[in-house]
């Protein structure tokens, strides 16, 4: 029997970051088909689609043709363990994307090679760097015309202040693609030469670049460009460096083609052997060491109505450290009571089973209705809050009203689970009766509409405000806080919590309140441990 060190020595959990359309769900459903989790290409769209179809609620989600929720995906490949975090591809939904990062050890970028970085990719980028999360980047569509690989390397470098080595060194591009040069395994990979479906072959073996063998394999011009292409490639840019990737300063570059399979197993190799096990988690008691014996774990997301016919709530919890098994009694953070854990999930690509088990770096989804919110820990007994999964200042204010004004007290039901979930901000003013309702994008109010319509059937309309931002307010002296309480009243309300958050008319407002107020901290975030 394996030990618990075993177990963590063998999980890779990681998430793949994009901007939409670079190539992220053809990767993920490559790189399942290849760990064996699903037989055909295709089934994770499938999948989506009879998901979708399944479901009510998420009716904007198919008419935009935009995936909302996001799953997790286990497979094992080359005696390791993956779990894949999927994450939402819209902007507006980045606030969930942001938390699901949190749960993860290390990431694949993936882009374009005829854009290179886009805005989303940037965004995503900064979240991982505020985690210095290991990076691999993946430069996909190499079969169509793309960039320069220098011009792609040296954007990747300069614009996000990243080391990049090459892994692999494309041949041509669009219809000249021949194919890649392994360079961390010294092998050639044809285009072509690979299955359609399986893994594709390993390609062939060299001696270097100046292996005569490549002469009868490439033609000549190929030849001499690869070879002259690698050697400024090796001059311009640092060798790789395990302790530079891992503290998330260099990421190793592939090119490759998704759609066409190529690329996809040497990336795979690549996370099973360079993306790290799971790391220790940070918490406001101590940092907790994957291998510790205890259970722990925590709450990144939470997602309503995953089963359309069971008003049930799904949270996601990473394990953090310790061998759960499922029965077992676990302290929850918030409200200091044991939870015995019955009906744990684990998600496998096309479906969810019992869990009986999981190990630090899993995911496990529990049941519940409500009592479990993000961020919340467990524990075996000990008091830990974990830190570092953040709720974020909305950029997007409304008024929420329901059609039926007698139907208030229900809209603010609806509002407080939707807000717990991580779906929204939901801030109750001090003075009237309105709820505001905050969103990183404004599609999310289109879907929280029909949510909650269908789910807790209230008809709501959203209406616009003059507010410009939402900021938390913090002071270390109770007092200065009930002094800046008292004076704004009126521009002042509660988020979920019951937290106080400070809302401004505008820009100029907000700074005056800065300005106006020196012990009073300001947040863009919140910390889910206060
Ligand atoms: P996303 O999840 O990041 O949004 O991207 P997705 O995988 O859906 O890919 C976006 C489009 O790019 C899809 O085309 C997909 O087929 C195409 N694509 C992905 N990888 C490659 C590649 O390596 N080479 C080329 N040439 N195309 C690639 P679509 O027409 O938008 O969708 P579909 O009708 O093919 O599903």
């Amino acid at each position: 029997m394996s030990s618990l060190s075993d177990h963590v020595a063998r999980r890779r959990t990681f998430a793949i970051i994009s901007h939409p359309d670079a190539g992220k769900t053809t990767l993920t459903e490559k790189l399942l088909l290849f760990g064996g989790a699903i037989q055909l290409a295709g089934a994770v769209k499938a999948k989506g689609e009879l998901r979708r179809a399944h479901s009510d609620w998420m009716k904007v989600e198919r008419e935009r043709g935009i995936s909302v929720a996001s799953s997790v995906m286990s497979f094992d490949f080359d005696g390791n363990a993956f779990n894949l975090l999927d994450t939402p591809g819209h902007e507006d939904f980045s606030e969930d994307t942001y938390r699901t990062l949190t749960a993860v050890d290390s990431a694949v970028m993936v882009l374009d090679a005829a854009k290179g970085i886009e805005v989303q990719t940037r965004k995503l980028f900064e979240v991982c760097r505020l985690r210095d999360m290991p990076i691999i980047t993946f430069i996909n569509k190499m079969d169509r015309e793309a960039r320069d690989p220098f011009d792609l390397l040296d954007e990747v470098e300069q614009t996000l202040a990243l080391d990049v080595t090459p892994a692999s060194w494309p041949i041509g591009m669009g219809r000249h693609f021949l194919g890649c040069y392994d360079l961390f395994n010294d092998r050639l990979i044809l285009v072509g030469k690979g299955a359609k479906q399986g893994l594709p072959e390993i390609g062939e073996p060299c001696e270097g670049l100046d292996d005569p063998k490549l002469e009868t394999l490439l033609p000549a011009d190929a030849l001499a460009t690869l070879r002259e292409e690698v050697d400024m490639a090796r001059g311009l840019c640092k060798p790789f460096d395990m302790q530079a990737f891992l503290e998330g300063h260099l990421t190793p570059v592939y090119f490759g083609s998704a759609i066409n399979n190529f690329g996809v197993r040497e990336l795979l190799d690549g996370v099973s052997q360079m993306a790290p096990p799971p790391r220790p988690q940070p918490t406001a008691e101590r940092q907790i060491e994957p291998a510790e014996n205890k259970v722990s774990g925590f709450v990144f997301k939470i997602q309503a109505n995953m089963d359309p016919k069971h008003r049930d709530r799904i949270a996601f919890v990473r394990v953090c450290s310790g061998h759960f098994k499922r029965g077992m009694k676990l302290k929850h953070s918030r409200t200091g009571k044991f939870m015995t854990i019955h009906n744990p999930v684990l998600f496998l690509a096309q479906d969810r089973e019992l869990a009986e088990e999981a190990w630090p770096g899993d995911i496990i989804g529990i049941p519940n209705h409500g009592a479990l919110r993000i961020g919340d820990g467990f524990s075996e007994g000990e008091d830990l809050r974990f830190t570092g999964i953040p709720s974020f200042a909305p950029e997007y204010l409304k008024t929420a009203r329901p059609d039926d004004p007698l139907r208030a007290k229900h809209l603010g039901r609806a509002l407080q689970q939707l807000a717990e979930e991580g779906a929204a901000s939901v801030f109750k003013p001090l003075v009237g009766a309105d709820w505001i309702v905050g969103a990183v994008g404004p599609l999310q109010f289109e879907v929280m509409a029909d949510r909650i319509r269908t789910e807790f059937e209230v008809p709501v309309h959203f209406e616009p405000t003059s507010l410009f931002t939402a900021r938390w307010v913090k002071a270390d002296e109770p007092l200065q806080m009930k002094k800046f309480l008292d004076a704004n009243s009126t521009a002042v309300a509660e988020d979920h919590d019951g937290a106080p958050v400070y809302l401004a008319r505008n820009a100029w407002h907000l700074e005056r309140g800065a300005k106006d107020w020196p012990d009073i901290r300001f947040l863009k975030t919140k910390d889910h441990v206060e």
